[in-house]
């Protein structure tokens, strides 16, 4: 089976071995980025626009380096500036955009659900960098591959998502790409932190760092997202770092070869040491941001497949 998906909004929809598949062609990129290979090719004459409506350092990079690795033209709207601003609707926005005839749109919000109403409204092929608490297909992906190219496989690991899981499409995504690769996943949050109907997800839930860990291969940070926070979730900071901060101490308690991760941006001395992060024999996180840019390329390569083959050899733009 291969990739047959129209766009890439969410992980759930996908099959194991569509993800398969995506990761294998990434692992080829990534090396071939290694080694300097081009291919400029593969989305000659196509048009990627790039639609951040929150802010994003390397989801954004990273997409716009993929698309000029594989020949797209790429655009960037800036939506702080745009009529957005203006009090023009996302909806009335994607339509303006769709008569520019992107044939790739990748689109980051604040709403969870507002990318997938978008891809509703337009006739190409729309990726989510993020949709609020919801989704971030791309970043479960990178996050997979860069387990596999570490560990040598991507299952039957027993994996531990740590920190602000309530408020985090990284953890929502990641959970359900580990999950359908059949690893173990154990969830280590303040019950604060914890989301609500966690007891479906198929995880194991600990409050307790120190026991979460134990054993695990792989220890995967998450930043803690101050701007969806309404209220106290947490007593302070430094409270925050003693009990749920990877540091050496708790880091003792994973396999002596447990790899650490975090999607970026860190809060350094807040949910992660920055000794750990930059410990080169423990940390991946480097290595993470360089499979987002492989991902990507893999994701609009197999979506833009997609779209050629829908739209038929008379309707290819060159
Ligand atoms: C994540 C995001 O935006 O959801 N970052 C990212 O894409 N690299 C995680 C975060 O913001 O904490």
């Amino acid at each position: 089976m291969t990739f047959r998906a129209k766009h890439l909004l969410g992980i759930e929809p996908l099959h194991p071995t569509e993800i398969t598949t995506l990761l294998d062609l990434a692992d080829s990129y990534a090396e071939h980025n290694r080694r300097g290979i081009a291919h400029r090719d593969v989305l000659a004459g196509l048009t990627q626009i790039n639609m951040f409506f929150e802010n994003s350092t390397r989801t954004q990079a990273s997409f716009e380096l993929a698309g000029m690795r594989l020949g797209a033209d790429v655009m960037n709207m800036g939506m702080q500036a745009s009529s957005v601003k203006k009090g023009e609707t996302l909806i009335d926005t994607a339509l303006t955009l769709n008569a520019m005839r992107p044939d790739l749109l990748i689109v980051r919000h604040p709403h969870s659900g507002a990318v997938d109403l978008l891809a509703q409204k337009v006739n190409c092929a729309v990726l989510n960098a993020g949709d609020g608490k919801h989704e971030h297909p791309t970043q479960a992906l990178l996050d997979a591959l860069t387990i596999r190219r570490a560990k040598g496989r991507l299952h039957r690991l027993s994996i531990a998502i740590c920190g602000d899981i309530a408020h985090s499409r990284v953890a929502r995504s990641n959970i359900m790409l580990l999950g359908k690769m059949e690893n173990r996943i154990r969830l280590i949050a303040p019950p604060t932190l914890m989301p609500s109907g966690v007891a479906d997800f198929g995880v194991e839930v600990f409050e307790n760092m120190e026991e979460g860990l134990k054993d695990v291969d792989v220890v995967m940070m998450l930043r803690l997202q101050k701007e969806r926070m309404d209220g106290g979730f947490i007593p302070s900071e430094r409270e925050y770092f003693h009990r749920y901060g990877l540091d050496a101490a708790k880091l003792a308690h994973a396999k002596p070869d447990a790899i650490v991760m975090h999607p970026g941006p860190m809060n350094r001395g807040v949910e992660i040491d920055g000794n750990i992060a930059d410990d080169i024999n423990r940390s991946v996180i480097q290595e993470q941001v360089e499979m987002g840019v492989a991902v990507r390329m893999a994701a609009m390569d197999l979506l833009a497949q997609n779209l050629r083959a829908a739209r038929g050899p008379q309707e290819v733009m060159v």
